[in-house]
């Protein structure tokens, strides 16, 4: 695959719009111009012509504006993540919307996963408390053999997780939408709504790494508590909507969850005061699990438009009928 995507018909270099209505996106116009230093830019409030544009840089881009750009050929993610994007109901149906999918957003995102695991695993919270406060107290030493971790979520994400978690000699499954028949061994796997019951039946730990969609949305619930052994704990390396808050104090409260790391929450940044905060048995981090670098960004998005350029789909494209 080329780095450079080719002229468009017009001889113009691209015309590359920035949309979000959360997040300034010029910080990555630098490294795109490492690549490519020709290229036109226009943001948000400053379509100028949108018949230029032929690609859409997107991070929770403002609702309808994609259904203006009669000429675009890309809509790229900057995050693995597109719901953000299938959340406007007028994203053009015509256009690929393409994740980022890079080696370095994998790899953090393991070791944010691994960490999360053996900081509750081996009672971290509760020997930072002790250190504190001058206390020399053991809290209980169970092997990562019989720790059993059930990773929600099979894809590019969860199954490197997968991979690394039982590699420290952790007991792992893996719950995906459809089979997967070649995982690697030691991972035991489930599918579909019927599988999962018995992927939380043998979860000490739940990690959620869906993506968000219809189907997903609210997964971190009641109804998912309640079929996991007393006192899991439970990882939000997701989406907030995954998690409904209300369902997982009370679990934390009745004991049936004994912990939860939350790197994505409903509200984000989460506010002062939530009830979320400032408690022993919830540790939020502020959406920072693993994070696309700008020159990965800029790389991939010009690989992604010289491939439609050409006429082609780029491999890193999300399916409209499936949301992610
Ligand atoms: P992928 O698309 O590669 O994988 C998604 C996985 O979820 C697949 O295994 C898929 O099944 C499974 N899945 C989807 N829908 C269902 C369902 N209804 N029931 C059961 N399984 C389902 O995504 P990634 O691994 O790259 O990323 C996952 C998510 O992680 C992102 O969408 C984003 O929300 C989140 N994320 C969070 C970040 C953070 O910093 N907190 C950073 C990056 C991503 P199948 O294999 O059958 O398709
Ligand atoms: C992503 C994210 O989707 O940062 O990449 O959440």
């Amino acid at each position: 695959m080329s780095a450079a995507p080719r002229e468009p018909a017009s001889g113009r270099p691209p015309c590359i719009a920035l949309l979000s209505r959360v997040l300034d996106m010029r910080y990555l116009v630098p490294a795109f111009q490492a690549l490519r230093p020709d290229i036109e830019w226009r943001t948000g409030d400053a379509l100028g012509n949108p018949a230029d544009i032929v690609a859409a840089l997107c991070w929770q881009p403002q609702p309808g504006l994609l259904q203006t750009l009669p000429n675009l050929r890309l809509i790229q993610s900057i995050g693995a993540g597109v719901d953000h994007i299938y959340a406007d109901p007028g994203v053009p149906r015509h256009v690929p919307v393409c994740r980022m999918s890079e080696a370095g957003m994998v790899a953090g995102m393991t070791t944010y996963v691994v960490w999360a695991v053996i900081n509750r695993h081996r009672y971290f919270p509760d020997y930072v408390r002790n250190s504190a406060l001058g206390i020399w107290q053991e809290s209980p030493i169970v092997p990562p053999s019989e720790h059993r971790v059930a990773i929600a979520g099979l894809g590019r994400l969860g199954l490197a997780a997968a991979r690394a978690l039982s590699s420290l000699g952790y007991r792992v499954s893996g719950w995906s939408r459809s089979p997967k028949p070649d995982l690697p061994e030691g991972i035991a796997g489930y599918h579909g709504p019927q599988g999962l019951p018995g992927l939380l039946a043998e979860a000490d730990t739940l990690v959620c790494l869906l993506p968000l969609t219809d189907e997903t949305r609210g997964f971190l619930g009641a109804a998912t508590f309640s079929h996991l052994p007393r006192g899991a704990h439970v990882i939000n390396a997701g989406r907030g909507d995954h998690l409904v808050a209300a369902d997982l104090l009370a679990a934390l409260d009745s004991g049936q969850l004994g912990y939860a790391t939350l790197d994505a929450t409903p509200e984000e940044p989460l506010p002062p005061g939530h009830a979320f905060w400032n408690r022993p048995d919830i540790m939020v981090t502020p959406h920072i699990a693993t994070r696309t670098p700008a020159a990965a960004i800029a790389r991939q998005t010009l690989e992604n438009l010289a491939v439609v350029q050409a006429g082609g789909m780029p491999q890193a494209c999300a399916d409209a009928a499936l949301g992610y």
